[in-house]
């Protein structure tokens, strides 16, 4: 029997066609994301013809750039950041579209230069009218722009004008609702792309397809077979030199709103009916508005953060988070957050999912893990003295896969058992999955495939569910007040103490 995943008619997670030709204009283009992810990204995918040859981008920003300045520029970040020049001639081919416009994100004028820029690329590029602006400015820049390329008329062609928005959407509640007005002011939703880069990774679509392609699993995906999930995001960087935006964050904003909270939705979510972009969309706000902190009367029962103090990283010294370039030293920014939420619906009512993230932990990890119940009465002796429950672990990254934990007899007379595993693994299955995420959505906008893009309602409804925690964070405190640990552990004593009160542990990772 087919099953949606088959079906020819399919829209969204879909990426065999290539897009028509187009400008992607980014505002905020002398940046690191530009040099590091955007451009890389679009020459791979040029350089694998998922794009056409008239691919053209122009770079927007404040200084005073030449073409060849951004082109060398670029040309850097491509050797440097991406997978390689590959031909001299591709490259001459692809340099040959990128432009650069400097510009101030709030002079009118310079929109009508850019306006008139891009008018006559379309008669020298063959690119038709059909735009992508990308905001890749700071986030307090955003309304701006988006009302300057109103006001150009710039965006009002929802067939052919896209706006990519980088994140953070909003810094709460109220901001994000003032942002999508905004935006929904001067784009039709359809137009509108915010985007998570955490939805572009492999490991992270094929969730959909682990639960939904496969009979086995989704009956068990339940109140009744699973114990707790736990989600971890852990980084080993610092604050690399991003005080100025991250001072303002902190882990709840930068990490949790947008990526694990998308790691949230599609494990929890209900089985969408199709593939396309909205049936996913309203399953994921679904989940989001079914979902609340654990205990609203008392956070410590929820959530607990933490800061790095220096600490060591594989042998080498790293300072503490108060003492890194740009940071206040009487800071309480949280680099570490963990949360307990509960999922009220038929699936979910009273199995808690757990979720961690934090800067300088031990390793680079992304994992998320089911835990299912414990068998009702154990005949066995078991190496752990207890039985040890299945244990389903999702590797996002690094060793992309998937394992699956279980009991098994110990070889010899008696009848012991332990833990094994059955892994899989994306690299021997497949080779290296194609981990850069940019690509993947970069396509994915200029086909106007909005499936990992997060829309406007869900933004919210993510904001919402962690306000009562943004909003106990926020209260001004000492600096003592926040609990600290050290560079190269697991995050704070208190994260112990929040599964501990459980009766549980987090997963050694
Ligand atoms: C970004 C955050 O969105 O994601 C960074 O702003 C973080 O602070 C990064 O380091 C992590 O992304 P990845 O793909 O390396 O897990």
């Amino acid at each position: 029997m087919a099953t949606f995943l088959e079906n020819p008619l399919r829209v969204g997670l879909q990426q065999d066609r290539v897009p028509e030709p187009q400008i992607l204009v980014i505002f905020g283009a002398s940046g690191d994301l530009t040099q590091r992810k955007l451009v890389p990204a679009l020459y791979q995918m040029r350089r694998e013809r998922r794009l056409p040859a008239e691919i053209t981008i122009v770079g927007v920003a404040r200084r005073n750039w030449s073409h060849d300045f951004f082109r060398e520029h670029m040309r850097e970040g491509v050797e440097q950041f991406g997978s390689g020049l590959g031909s001299e001639l591709l490259w001459e081919e692809f340099a040959q579209g990128l432009f650069y416009c400097s510009g101030d994100i709030d002079n009118g004028a310079d929109y009508e230069k850019l306006k008139n820029f891009l008018a006559e690329l379309d008669e020298t590029r063959k690119t038709r009218g059909n735009r992508v602006f990308y905001l890749s400015v700071a986030p307090k820049y955003f309304a701006e722009a988006i009302q300057q390329l109103g006001a150009s008329a710039m965006v009002n062609n929802p067939q052919k004008q896209r706006l990519v928005i980088e994140k953070p959407f909003g810094r709460d509640i109220g901001s994000a609702q003032s942002l999508n007005k905004v935006v929904q002011k001067v784009c039709a939703e359809e137009q509108i792309y915010r985007i998570d880069h955490y939805l572009g990774k492999e490991t992270v679509q094929n969730l959909m397809v682990f639960r939904f392609a496969n009979a086995i699993f989704e009956p068990l995906w339940n109140r009744q077979f699973v114990d707790h999930i736990q989600i971890t995001v852990a980084e080993t960087v610092g604050l690399e030199g991003r005080a100025g935006y991250y001072e303002t964050s902190g882990a709840l904003r930068d990490m949790v709103q947008n990526h694990l909270m998308q790691l949230f939705c599609l494990t929890a979510m209900e089985p969408p009916n199709s593939l396309d972009a909205d049936s996913i969309r309203n399953e994921k706000v679904k989940v989001l508005r079914a979902t609340h902190l654990a205990d609203l009367n008392d956070l410590n029962v929820s959530a607990t953060r933490g800061q790095y103090t220096s600490g060591w990283m594989k042998g080498k010294a790293v300072p503490a988070y108060r003492q890194e370039e740009g940071a206040d030293p009487n800071s309480i920014t949280h680099t570490y957050a963990a949360l307990k939420l509960y999922v009220d619906n038929w699936r979910w009512k009273g199995v808690p999912f757990y979720m961690r993230t934090g800067k300088r932990m031990p390793k680079k990890v992304s994992e998320i893990t089911i835990q299912f119940k414990e068998v009702p009465f154990l005949m066995f002796q078991s190496a752990a003295k207890q039985a040890n429950p299945n244990v389903l672990s999702l590797r996002i990254q690094p060793n992309e896969g998937i394992a699956l934990r279980f009991e098994a007899k110990t070889p010899g007379n008696s009848l012991r058992t332990r833990s094994v595993d059955m892994d899989f693994r994306y690299d021997t299955a497949f080779g290296q999955p194609n981990t850069d995420a940019y690509s993947r959505l970069l396509v994915d906008c200029m086909l106007g495939d909005q499936t990992l893009f997060t829309r406007g309602d869900e933004v919210e409804a993510s904001w919402r569910l962690l306000t009562p925690l943004l909003q106990a964070w926020e209260l001004p405190a000492p600096p003592h007040s926040i609990p600290m640990y050290e560079a190269g552990t697991w995050g704070p004593i208190e994260s112990e103490l929040l599964l501990n009160r459980d009766g549980r542990l987090w997963r050694r990772l």
